[in-house]
């Protein structure tokens, strides 16, 4: 079961976080992987143990993530999975954030998730699957994030319309909603008194995520046995969310 052996996955954001994590667990499975990154990768590529490269990408650069998309084609042959995944967390209040800000954080959170699909999928002859990471933060609004909130919920109604969309070519797409992950983007908002308090009265299982509890998940979600799922929204959160 869940075997990925020469699947080829393209995930974004994979030079560390959650992305490298779900990078490591897809090559365990057998797939070969792709990564995208702003920042230097080779470090990732280092942990897998299958076929492997990192590409230098922009995610907020249409020409940059085609041109990218067109040479994983030429290298790997073919691609069968997407992890879009590659994001950014300004935490700012709407009177204090500048446009261009906002405009920034839509083009990598939002609009790169919708170039990367659009880019990828004519080459999943065979099927494929997309797994867009959004964030329970999509459902509830994170206090002074409003630019964020407002992607990640973007980023589930995105899911829906691409399930839809890509039902009849067999690529299933499936969003995942992480809770509070410490990763490189949330390790200065750990240490703060407001995370230990959600942690200890909020979160039914008191404790923040590890990066390695989203591999499964992934690894399931980018898998032949993820045939009868697309279109859904699911938390990993400890239970943040089942209840107010
Ligand atoms: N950590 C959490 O608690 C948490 C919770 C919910 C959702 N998420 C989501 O998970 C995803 C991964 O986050 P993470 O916590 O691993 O953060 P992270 O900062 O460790 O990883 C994000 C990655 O995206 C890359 N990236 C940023 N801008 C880019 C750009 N313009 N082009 C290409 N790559 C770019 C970064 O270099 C980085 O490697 C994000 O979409 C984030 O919103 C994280």
């Amino acid at each position: 079961m869940f075997n990925l052996k020469d699947k080829v996955a393209v995930i974004t954001g994979a030079a560390g976080g959650l992305g490298e994590s779900m990078a490591i667990a897809l090559s365990k499975q057998g797939a070969k992987i792709a990564i995208f990154d702003i920042k230097d990768g080779q470090g990732t590529i280092k942990k897998l143990k299958t076929k492997s490269k990192f590409y230098k990408v922009d995610m907020s650069n249409d020409k940059n993530i085609e041109e990218t998309v067109n040479l994983v084609k030429k290298d790997f042959g073919k691609i069968d999975i997407l992890i879009n995944n590659a994001g950014v967390f300004y935490p700012t209040i709407i009177n204090s954030t500048k446009k261009e800000e906002w405009e920034k954080l839509m083009a990598i959170n939002v609009t790169g998730y919708f170039l990367m699909a659009k880019y990828c999928t004519p080459k999943m002859k065979s099927g494929g699957r997309i797994i867009n990471v959004a964030s329970v933060a999509g459902h509830h609004a994170f206090a002074a994030s409003s630019a964020y909130n407002a992607s990640k919920g973007a980023v589930i109604s995105l899911t829906k319309s691409m399930a839809m969309e890509y039902a009849p070519k067999n690529i299933n797409v499936n969003a995942i909603c992480p809770g509070f992950f410490v990763t490189p983007m949330t390790q200065g908002l750990a240490k703060t008194e407001g995370i230990k308090t959600t942690l200890s009265n909020a979160i039914p299982l008191k404790r923040s995520g590890k990066s390695e509890e989203l591999g499964g998940l992934a690894v399931y979600l980018s898998s032949d046995e993820c045939s009868y799922m697309t279109g859904s929204i699911i938390n990993i959160d400890g239970g943040w969310t089942c209840h107010l």
